[in-house]
């Protein structure tokens, strides 16, 4: 949509997100921001004015209406360096209303290029896992910690993943799931703030704010370490039970 379509409110608004996605934490409101015929399109600079002078600092973690709107406002994020790497943000795909959401770790090289999450070698091998589950990725939600690629596919680091979480954090309030999937070490740590190692995080319901959550091997573990199948799919027949699906 472009801006002259959105209406002063909606203007307004999409230029404070902008702000939000540059790293601003808190904004001025100034005549920038205000002005009907100026439309702020791109990443400024943050106001110097000073509140005093024009009233009132906006606090900026917002609830968004949509996962459209939510992604329109943060896929230029530049909080943190892969902002500066990145070939696409990947924000998430599947259904805004799925019962059960899949978190990954972080793009790689293939999903960097598509925009898409796991699209890669990994991604099929998640796609024969839904199947199994009578599921598909139209069905459920599938979205990372990280929405930018680490150069080289390397971990996260941690500062990545606070930058980038509540915006996870956004994605799930949104969509409401009935439960979380943890996809590897990464995830399940991130989820549930710990270091337990992920052999004795799977196979049993933890809880993310109130959702229950289960953690499970990251299907390119899968690839690398077959036997580890065996396993994911009793977690997988966790999953299955709660969300009632016979096979
Ligand atoms: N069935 C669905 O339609 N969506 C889910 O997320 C899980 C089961
Ligand atoms: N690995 C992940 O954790 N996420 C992806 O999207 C792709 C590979």
């Amino acid at each position: 949509m472009s801006d002259q379509e959105l209406t002063p409110l909606a203007r307004l608004r999409r230029a404070l997100d902008q702000r939000v996605a540059a790293g601003d934490r808190t904004i001025v409101l100034d005549q920038q921001l205000l002005s009907d015929d100026k439309p702020t399109t791109a990443v400024e600079s943050p106001s110097l004015v000073p509140a005093s002078q024009v009233g009132m600092a906006i606090p900026v973690e917002a609830d968004f209406a949509s996962l459209t709107e939510h992604n329109e406002a943060i896929c230029n994020c530049l909080k943190c360096p892969l902002g500066k790497t990145r070939t696409k943000f990947v924000y998430g795909v599947g259904k805004p209303t799925a019962r059960a959401m899949f978190i990954g770790e972080a793009p790689g090289a293939d999903e960097d290029r598509l925009g898409e999450p796991f699209v890669g070698r990994a991604g099929q091998l998640l796609d024969k896992i839904l199947a199994a589950m009578q599921l598909d990725r139209t069905q459920v939600y599938i979205a990372n910690i990280l929405k930018c690629r680490p150069p080289g596919n390397r971990d996260p680091l941690p500062e990545e993943m606070n930058e980038c979480f509540p915006y996870l954090r956004e994605q799930i309030r949104l969509i409401k799931p009935e439960l979380l999937v943890g996809l590897g070490r990464i995830a399940g740590q991130a989820l549930l703030q710990t270091k337990t190692p992920l052999g004795k995080l799977r196979g049993r319901w933890h809880e993310y704010e109130g959702i229950p959550l289960l953690v499970t091997y990251h299907p390119a573990a899968l690839l690398r370490f077959p036997e580890y199948k065996k396993e994911t799919w009793k977690d997988m027949q966790l999953v299955m039970a709660r969300l009632g699906v016979s096979r």
